[in-house]
């Protein structure tokens, strides 16, 4: 039983409360990537187009149930407005006067902003109260926020209990793209994963073992742990000491399981991240004793390419390096060109690994670049995600 989506409602002179994604990566008050606004355009199109009232809602980073200034919406609206080619209403707040007031008034055709829903605590707390106030804005609730349907919020999950409620396209579109492909896998199955922390990647390491995933390929920091692990050399690169143990029951596991899990053999390496006198590639796998492992090798960066484009199913999360410092992009930027090349079904799971594809000029070549980071690896994990659970499932 599928859940019911936008095309399934009666939006026609009502009042939508949108839940969207806009946590775009921002730098002294500029959007650097809008790829989220943009993704998010259809919904917002359609039910425009279908004569409703739009209340828009979203987060920006994590500003812990205060307002601050530097994680206002205010930037998002005028883009949101740019993209649209229409005005775009900005409210003071979230759930007082001005946005009642604001919505009150909203007609057919017309969108409201609200400001950051996270300059209020109750809204990472789910407060029953905090929901119900934000459901008082609206008569009908879409979510679309992809990116943030791993959290059981007021204003992904909350919210919807109080009021009719439906998904929107870019939920549909990831949920088509990541679940359809992951739960009939095509072979060879290759995951590849990187980014800095082994800690973030335990679940979706033990479950693509325990999966039927052909090869797991491993780069970025956590790489390093794994190598420890093994016994290897890796200088003064970053170990997560207190998941040593875990990673030797992951390769034993991966063993048995028959999934090949596939480090680098070689690495660029630095002797200071911030201000380098030395970048060098290895001769193999160690590291020497006071140089720091910032990206895969040359000869690993290759061994990556042939696996990844001969694989029929690829699912890729997070860098393989360093990557906004040019010396230390490399690695990532031949995943990303290995997924391009890819005749297979090729998934690239949000943040650092989809800005890559993105900024690579990638995008197209690639069958689905996902909006999500923690919402995307959890989806990978077959997780259910509650923001999509609680939408109600059709007849
Ligand atoms: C993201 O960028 O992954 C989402 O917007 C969720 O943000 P969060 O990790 O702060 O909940």
């Amino acid at each position: 039983m599928g859940k019911v989506t936008i095309r399934d409602i009666d939006v026609f002179e009502k009042k939508v409360l949108l839940r969207a994604d806009f946590n775009v990566p921002m730098k002294d008050g500029v959007i650097t990537d809008d790829n989220r606004i943009k993704e998010e355009l259809p919904t917002i199109n359609y039910l425009l187009e279908k004569g409703a009232s739009l209340i828009i809602c979203s987060h920006l980073g994590r500003p812990e149930g205060e307002f601050n200034s530097k994680y206002s919406l205010k930037p998002v609206a005028v883009r949101l407005s740019e993209l649209l080619n229409k005005p775009v209403i900005m409210s003071s707040d979230v759930i007082g006067k001005d946005a009642t007031k604001l919505s009150k008034n909203l007609k057919p055709g017309e969108i409201l902003m609200l400001e950051n829903v996270r300059f209020h605590s109750e809204e990472e707390e789910n407060d029953p109260k905090f929901a119900e106030k934000l459901a008082k804005l609206a008569d009908v609730y879409v979510n679309d926020a992809f990116g943030t349907a791993h959290r059981k919020h007021a204003s992904t999950y909350g919210v919807a209990k109080l009021l009719p409620n439906a998904m929107g396209f870019l939920i549909e579109k990831e949920l088509k793209n990541i679940t359809e492909n992951i739960e009939n896998p095509k072979h060879p199955f290759v995951a590849v994963l990187g980014g800095s922390k082994v800690s973030d990647k335990i679940g979706i390491v033990n479950s693509f073992i325990n999966s039927g995933c052909d090869s797991i390929v491993i780069g970025g920091a956590m790489a390093y742990t794994f190598l420890k692990a093994m016994g290897y050399k890796v200088g003064k690169s970053k170990v997560e000491k207190e998941y040593l143990k875990e990673v030797k029951t992951m390769l034993t596991n991966a063993e048995e399981n028959g999934v090949n899990i596939i480090l680098p053999m070689d690495h660029v390496v630095c002797d200071n991240i911030e201000n380098p006198t030395i970048i060098e590639n290895t001769d193999g796998v160690n590291i020497p004793e006071n140089l720091i492992g910032v990206d895969i090798g040359k000869k690993t960066a290759k061994t990556f390419y042939k696996i990844i484009k001969k694989a029929k199913l690829v699912l890729w999360n997070g860098p393989m390096g360093i990557f906004e410092t040019p010396e230390f992009s490399c690695g990532t930027k031949k995943v990303a060109k290995a997924l391009a090349k890819c005749k297979g079904v090729t998934i690239v799971g949000g943040g650092d690994s989809a800005a890559a594809v993105i900024n690579m000029g990638y995008s197209k070549k690639v069958t689905h670049v996902s909006t999500g980071g923690g919402a995307s690896l959890k989806l990978f994990e077959g997780k259910v995600l509650p923001a999509i659970d609680i939408i109600q499932n059709k007849n």
